[in-house]
């Protein structure tokens, strides 16, 4: 599986760390609060599994599937539920976890839909994030590591559905 791999960008030892203290962070600022961690399938499912253990909360969890419209990059931020939360988010405090930002339109659209639904506050916690591609402006206030324009792979992302069981973050070799 390595074989794919041209350098490793954060090893699994890295990850953990610094998803600890994001946990640590959290645990402090929502100390007393209903708190809802909400995450959207597939990538963000390994990061979202370590960061509810790095809480010490009784945190809710909330899982929804999104699909765009056409491929991401023509899709322009217009995506569908096809599945949405279990959970009604009304007056609790929302913090949406994310494997990574890009465009930042996936985000921007669950961020409108969430509001609507009126929570008490809204937040997004992300892994990693790619401030070169961002479209539109968002209210990060977690994140993990900045990364460049590479195709990174491993810890939850993909590549053509494969590698996400990567313990760590890698580049892909270019194709
Ligand atoms: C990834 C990631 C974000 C989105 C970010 O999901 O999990 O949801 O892309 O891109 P954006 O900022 O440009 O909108 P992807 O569609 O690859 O699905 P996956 O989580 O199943 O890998």
């Amino acid at each position: 599986m390595t074989g794919e791999i041209e350098r490793v960008l954060f090893p699994a030892e890295e990850i953990e760390r610094t998803v600890v203290n994001m946990g640590r962070a959290i645990t402090a600022d929502y100390a007393g609060q209903d708190l809802v961690l909400v995450s959207v399938l597939r990538g963000s499912l390994f990061f979202l599994a370590d960061l509810a253990r790095a809480i010490d909360l009784p945190v809710t969890i909330g899982v929804m599937a999104i699909t765009s419209y056409g491929s991401r990059d023509q899709s322009g931020g217009v995506v569908r539920i096809i599945k949405d939360l279990d959970e009604d988010v009304g007056g609790r405090h929302v913090l949406v976890v994310e494997d990574i930002v890009n465009s930042g339109l996936t985000l921007a659209y669950l961020l409108k839909t969430l509001r609507a639904r009126n929570p008490a506050s809204l937040a997004v916690c992300t892994l990693l994030d790619r401030p070169e591609q961002h479209l539109v402006e968002l209210p990060i206030r977690y994140k993990g590591f900045t990364v460049k324009d590479e195709y990174v792979v491993g810890y939850g992302l993909d590549y053509k559905q494969k590698l996400r069981n990567l313990p760590f973050i890698g580049v892909l070799k270019s194709i």
